[in-house]
């Protein structure tokens, strides 16, 4: 058995292995360079963002997309274009990404959060209609790490209940559920550019629906509240209603077009890393592979296991195991570390629940008149994934199977040496080692 680099071994994965996200070629070099020869850098006619916007409504199968400079704005934008506002509540899954859940309050809505499956991570459908009442407006299914929320149950739970559905699709391009292109399904959709997501523009967003008036709400809201005079396609100067500045710009629009050109390739190579990947780590019963629906698509924004220390026989929490196993793969040079580390109602901000100004809107405003408490142990299943997972980043392109390999060689060669990595459990943080993976996001 070859010693474990924890241990004082050779490290498995070479230093500079891991390539970064996303690859850059000279055709997002060429597209740069256009918006430079064309000498528009932003604006209501701009070419690169008006086409951005024209060819992801296609992809994506969707009457109109609005691009915005981040995902956040996006999910801004259909909240308020929906008219969500002061004394209403949206239901957001309790794990996921804080911005999911902020724009709610940026709305000046209150969040309320429903615990995630077991399985797929995503939102649980059994447990919506529990926290529906006469002030839910909405219901936000995250995508989450790639994978489609169950969205005939969400939609079913909504038509019922009257209420709308925002897909929170920022890290899930081009995934599918049941062969539509999720984003094509609720009555909006917010996708993010930011450099970590699959669609990569440096930064970004874009705001989806297809109803004529959301949309129009949409491009006032983008834009200060103002609105472009049809005949002159200029801007009126006029604010009709409260808006933001949530516009993008040519250079990311251009990036992300040429970006997208190869987006079903990455796409592909991050599930043909992260299946090689399954197959491997399913050699070992305590792990937990990503757990994928036979009806929909995975896009492996991030891969995610966890760790069962008692399915391994080891007398360790599952959070002191987990930090174990990070340190003895991270030595061995695989990319290993958490995302988030509580469930978002966990997060200071909805202890504290400062909101707007020292006075606690939006929760104390009198049109909500409620009090709302948030604990993160009201969400069992999402506070038990914080403790036992990890993220195995570096599996998106340019990284193919030859790292793949590398890392499987450093699994077996941890994993079935269990004795030596709890022998340094309690080691001192290695070499670099942080326990975080830091994504853009
Ligand atoms: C699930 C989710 N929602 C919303 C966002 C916000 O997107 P952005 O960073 O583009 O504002 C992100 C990403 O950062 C995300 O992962």
């Amino acid at each position: 058995m070859k010693k474990l680099a924890i241990d004082g071994g050779e490290p498995v994965v070479p230093k500079g292995a891991i390539k970064p996200w996303p690859p850059i070629d000279q055709t997002d070099r060429e597209a740069v360079l256009r918006v430079f020869d064309n000498q528009m850098l932003c604006g209501a006619g701009a070419p690169e963002c008006l086409a951005l916007q024209e060819e992801w409504a296609a992809y994506i199968g969707r009457k109109y997309c609005l691009a915005t400079n981040s995902g956040t704005g996006a999910l801004h934008m259909a909240l308020a274009a929906a008219g969500i506002g002061p004394g209403d509540e949206v239901i957001v899954p309790a794990y996921t990404f804080l911005a999911s859940a902020s724009c709610v309050l940026h709305a000046n809505a209150i969040p309320i959060f429903v615990d995630i499956d077991e399985r797929t991570y995503n939102i649980d459908p059994s447990k919506i209609e529990e926290k529906i009442n006469e002030r839910t407006k909405a219901i936000i299914p995250v995508h989450l790490h790639g994978l489609p929320a169950d969205m005939d149950e969400i939609m079913a739970i909504a038509k019922k209940h009257n209420l709308l559905v925002i897909e929170d699709a920022c890290q899930a391009h081009g995934a599918e559920y049941k062969g539509r292109k999720v984003g094509s399904i609720g009555h909006f959709a917010a996708f993010s550019l930011n450099s970590s997501k699959n669609l990569c523009g440096g930064e970004g967003g874009f705001f989806m629906t297809d109803d004529d008036t959301w949309k129009m709400r949409g491009d006032m809201l983008r834009m200060f509240g103002d609105e472009i005079d049809d005949e002159t396609k200029l801007r009126v100067y006029n604010a009709s209603i409260l808006g933001f500045m949530y516009r993008t710009q040519e250079l990311p629009a251009a990036f992300a077009r040429a970006q997208l050109k190869r987006l079903d390739q990455h796409n592909a190579i991050r599930r043909q890393n992260c299946e090689f990947l399954t197959k491997v780590l399913k050699e070992y019963p305590w792990v937990t592979t990503p757990y994928v629906p036979p009806d929909r698509t995975h896009v492996w924004w991030m891969y995610v296991v966890r760790f069962d220390p008692k399915k391994a026989g080891v007398n360790l929490t599952p959070r002191e195991f987990r930090i174990a196993l990070e340190k003895a793969l991270h030595m061995e040079g695989v990319a290993v570390g958490q995302w988030q580390i509580m469930p978002v109602p966990a997060q200071d901000l909805f202890q504290t629940k400062m909101g707007y100004g020292s006075r606690g809107c939006p929760w104390t405003c009198h049109f909500y008149g409620k009090d709302i408490t948030y604990r993160g142990s009201d969400y069992p299943v999402a506070s038990a994934l914080c403790e036992d997972y990890t993220v195995i980043a570096g599996i998106a392109p340019p990284n193919g199977l030859d790292l793949m390999e590398q890392y499987a060689e450093a699994f077996r060669k941890v994993f079935n040496d269990l004795g030596t990595v709890i022998k340094h459990k309690d080691d001192p943080i290695v070499a670099h080692y942080s326990g975080r993976i830091f994504m853009a996001g």
